[in-house]
């Protein structure tokens, strides 16, 4: 095993190049026109698999962006771990924001900056060089490994989800190990066992059929983007509750344990108002700020668009207006119910003189993961080792939407050690990963994956 440590310690100038090739790829999912760099940024990974030692490594076609799958089985007598991460990325804009270009990688104050520095490509290519290391330094890794890298996590996972439920014997695995959440703080190792669910809905509200002069016609005929906004503000009420019916029904309620849990962590409102620039924190009444972001459900709306929005004026009343709204969901809220009744609810709040469509973009169920079974244990083993500080478990406002099905179709409980750092921008300009997260993050893995292969 040492040799193993020391080997990652030597080549770790190399790993951050290669992660900076990795990030060089513009693999953002939702955009359509970045289609030819998913399928070159899958190459990418499946190179980088048969470097770690996979005997196996290929592309899947899907519906919409390949997934990329690897193997190596040392022994059917040792456990298997599948590691999962997403090679796909957010959009970039702002991009007047950006103090480097989103996909020209710049180290500086010890941390890498780019488009998915650290979400995912950072933070899942941990795994690929702790693999890596075991697999140079002996020839062999320490348990069966399977990589199961997609490239649509940002858009819902929905092909992986097929994919799943046709492969599920392909992927059999003892344990899933993911990197792609944060840690409690700073040099704080972190293994987070309840991630929220995610309800992404469009709401396209139209009026007259072309845009009108708003002089001509303004106060004659609704104005979509005045409609909207009073359908989005009839949304939450004033005491920070989503108003659709039924939304709270299936929520579980926040055990006492759990509840004095999350109030033994260090916590200041008044920093996490600073760091984010805010005066005041605000949230569902009768909740502490934790518990808002990680066991109470939230109704957000994303982007709204509509009208005249260049430089200057033109006084126009416009034909249509869009909002994305989207909820965060706890258990056991179940979002294709929430879907039905979120859309009947808008539909009641809309007045006769528009016409209301409401679209259904992605969703993902709420996870809890067991936190009692050697895998986890193993884990928190292993990050403690290479933070040298004891591992904390947490939850997070966040969603993985495929981690409910990993674990359910495979049986096996999911691992999700994260690397990010809550202010590390993720999904924002100037997303970063620090350096030391990174290293340590191989580390973690390593010691994992050697201390899993003693604990079947
Ligand atoms: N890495 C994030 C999830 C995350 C972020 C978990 C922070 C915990 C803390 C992941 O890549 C992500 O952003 N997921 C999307 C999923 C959605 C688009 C279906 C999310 O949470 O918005
Ligand atoms: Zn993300």
């Amino acid at each position: 095993m040492d040799n193993v440590i020391s080997h990652i310690e030597a080549n770790f100038n190399n790993y951050v190049e290669e992660l900076k090739d990795y990030i060089r790829i513009p693999s953002i999912s939702t955009l359509e026109s970045h289609k030819p760099e998913m399928q070159r940024c899958a190459e990418f990974v499946q190179k980088k698999l048969f470097d770690a030692g996979m005997t196996k490594a290929e592309i899947f076609q899907t519906a919409g962006h390949p997934i990329v799958y690897g193997e190596r089985i040392e022994s059917t007598d040792l456990p298997t771990v599948l590691i999962y991460g997403h090679y796909d990325v957010q959009p970039v804009d702002p991009l007047d924001l950006w103090n480097n270009p989103p996909f020209e990688p710049i180290i500086s104050d010890g941390k890498i900056w780019a488009r998915g520095a650290n979400d995912d490509k950072g933070q899942a290519y941990t795994h690929f060089k702790a693999v890596e290391a075991f697999y140079q330094v002996n020839g062999k890794l320490p348990v069966n490994v399977k990589f199961l890298i997609e490239g649509e996590e940002e858009i819902g996972s929905s092909n992986l989800s097929k994919f799943l439920k046709e492969q599920s014997e392909l992927l059999k695995c003892d344990a899933i190990l993911i990197s792609d959440t944060s840690m409690y703080d700073v040099g704080v190792p972190t293994i987070t066992y309840g991630l929220r669910g995610l309800l992404y809905m469009e709401v396209e509200v139209t009026g007259p059929n072309r845009d009108l002069h708003s002089g001509s016609f303004g106060g004659s005929v609704a104005n979509p983007i005045n409609e909207l906004a009073k359908i989005i503000s009839k949304l939450q009420d004033k005491n920070g509750k989503a108003t659709i019916p039924n939304f709270y029904k299936d929520v579980q309620k926040l055990t006492k344990t759990e509840r004095e849990n999350f109030k033994k962590l260090k916590h200041s409102d008044k920093e996490f108002a600073k760091e984010v620039d805010v005066k005041l924190l605000q949230g569902e009444a009768g909740f502490s700020t934790l518990e808002r972001l990680w066991v109470r459900p939230t109704l957000d709306c994303n982007g709204i668009v509509g009208g005249f929005t260049e430089k200057g004026a033109k006084t126009v009343l416009p034909s249509k207006a869009l909002a994305k709204i989207s909820m965060r969901l706890v258990p056991d809220q179940d979002p294709k119910k929430i879907a039905k009744d979120f859309e009947k609810h808008i539909k009641s709040l809309a007045p006769k003189s528009v016409k209301v469509d409401v679209r259904m973009i992605h969703y993902g169920y709420p996870v809890v993961a067991p936190v009692n079974n050697d895998a986890i244990k193993a884990a928190a083993e292993a990050c403690s080792k290479a933070f040298g500080r004891k591992t904390v478990f947490t939850r997070e406002g966040g969603s993985i939407p495929i981690v409910v099905d990993l674990m359910k179709s495979l049986k096996a409980p999911a691992i999700l050690m994260g690397l990010g750092i809550d202010s590390d921008n993720i999904h924002s300009p100037n997303e970063h990963f620090r350096l030391e997260n990174f290293q340590k993050g191989i580390l973690s893995s390593a010691y994992f994956l050697n201390e899993f292969s003693k604990r079947k």
